[in-house]
């Protein structure tokens, strides 16, 4: 099985998390998003426990909530100790509902809005982690409008190419993202920063990319963003406190997907870091990552109920499911790998070849083509794993198909944690 919370039960039946897959499908119905708690914790432990034990206290990992992002989440989050990094005002005020402390709370995004600047510091953000110069004056303009010191991280890119797919390569210098290093805008950006008086640098972010696995990748990027740091204490004077490294480190969704060990990846980050702050004379600073996929991906799986299945004679095979690009659009935006298999009898034969198809209008509705399985029949449940991260929160009603439930579960219980979009919420909206 692809991950130690995929097991196959005395019925021959898939299990996650502790659960019956087949079951939760007939308790819940399909398509269902299914979250492993205990996988979630895990994963967030894992984090907590490296940060402690290389980089000390005042360092911590965040949850990219981008890669999931609903209530219960932040809940675990605030259980667990994680800070968070929020992209939007959806998701702060997903986060306040949660009852989340904000000054826990990163702000990121490449264009806030004045709205979301005034609402995010309204609800008490800690930080913003401001993208470039406009942003850095509007931030000041609104902070000094309501009388306030707004805490800000200004988030830079090294220039690192972190080889992982385009749509989510982040750190080189001509990135919509970030302000650059190379071409001298960052040092401009924190000579200004450090001339406004309603903001308080405390330091840098950046961001190289999504699944990644390159070995030296933080360690390229730390070393550029600590000499850096080392640079604007020459020209300004200043020992800034806090240095973010992103999100990134890659996930398995198949089986001859590489494995990172996260914790021994960030105790080689920590070393080397450590050593050029050394070399740089400096203290290291409070160290900050953003995991979101390594948080959320292999604690969620999707269910689907098995459609029509048609066989076009000397063609090929699909299996259609009732779901599809609508609740995970991940093959159709980057021709994204899963692992599929058949839930009611996982181990048997494998002996249909198939392309795992969604019921929306478009040929690119795709799950994943190409798919070894025991041949179905209609009202088998197949699961698709690994879809815990960047499934839910791209999701979208296309042809007007309702979002999936959401439920949760641990060896013991399961529950519901996201309600089944209905009908009625189809048109909510509609006037
Ligand atoms: N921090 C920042 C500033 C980010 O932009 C991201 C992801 C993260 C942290 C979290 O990275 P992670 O640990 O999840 O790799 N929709 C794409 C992924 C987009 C990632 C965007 N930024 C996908 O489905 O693969």
């Amino acid at each position: 099985m692809l991950s130690s919370n995929l097991t196959v039960g005395e019925n021959g039946h898939l299990y996650f998390g502790g659960q019956d897959t087949v079951e939760l499908a007939k308790q819940y119905g399909t398509p269902l998003y299914v979250m492993d708690e205990i996988r979630i914790r895990e994963n967030m432990r894992m984090y907590l426990r490296a940060f402690e034990e290389h980089f000390g206290e005042g360092s911590r990992p965040l949850y990219a909530s981008k890669a999931n992002s609903f209530k219960r989440m932040y809940e675990i989050a605030k259980e667990e100790g994680m800070g968070i990094d929020v992209v939007s005002s959806g998701e702060i005020y997903t986060a306040i509902r949660a009852g989340f402390p904000l000054e826990n709370a990163y702000f990121h995004s490449n264009n806030k809005t004045d709205w979301d600047i005034a609402y995010a510091i309204d609800n008490g953000i800690g930080y913003f982690v401001v993208d470039n110069r406009e942003e850095v004056d509007a931030i000041n303009a609104i902070a000094g409008k309501k009388d306030k010191k707004q805490p800000i991280l200004l988030r830079l890119t090294p220039g690192v190419d972190p080889h992982t797919y385009e749509a989510v390569s982040t750190g080189k210098v001509d990135s919509k993202f970030g302000t650059s290093i190379e071409t001298g805008q960052a040092l401009e950006m924190v000579r200004h920063t450090l001339s406004l008086p309603n903001l308080e640098l405390k330091g840098f972010h950046c961001h190289v990319g999504s699944q990644v696995f390159g070995e030296d990748i933080y360690e390229r990027a730390s070393e550029i963003m600590l000499d850096f740091m080392a640079l604007c204490r020459k020209e300004f004077g200043v020992e800034l406190e806090q240095l973010d490294m992103g999100g990134g480190y890659g996930v398995r969704y198949m089986d001859d997907d590489d494995h990172v060990d996260i914790p021994a990846a960030i105790g080689r980050v920590a070393a080397h870091m450590k050593a050029c702050c050394e070399k740089l004379g400096m203290a290291l600073p409070k160290i900050f990552m953003e995991p979101g996929r390594s948080i959320a991906a292999d604690a969620g799986l999707t269910l689907y109920s098995v459609g029509t299945i048609k066989k076009i004679t000397g063609y090929k095979n699909y299996v259609s499911v009732d779901g599809g690009m609508t609740d995970n659009p991940r093959y159709a935006l980057y021709g994204s790998k899963y692992t599929v298999y058949h839930a009611n009898r996982p181990l048997d034969e494998k002996n249909l070849v198939a392309d795992v198809v969604g019921r929306c209008c478009e040929s690119g509705d795709m799950v994943q083509p190409n798919v070894a399985l025991p041949e179905p029949v209609r009202g088998e449940i197949i699961a698709v794993c690994t879809t815990g991260a960047y499934n839910y929160s791209m999701a979208s009603n296309y042809n007007r198909v309702a979002r999936p439930a959401m439920v949760m579960v641990t060896p013991e219980t399961s529950y519901v944690t996201i309600r089944r979009e209905s009908l009625e919420d189809l048109v909510r909206n509609d006037v």
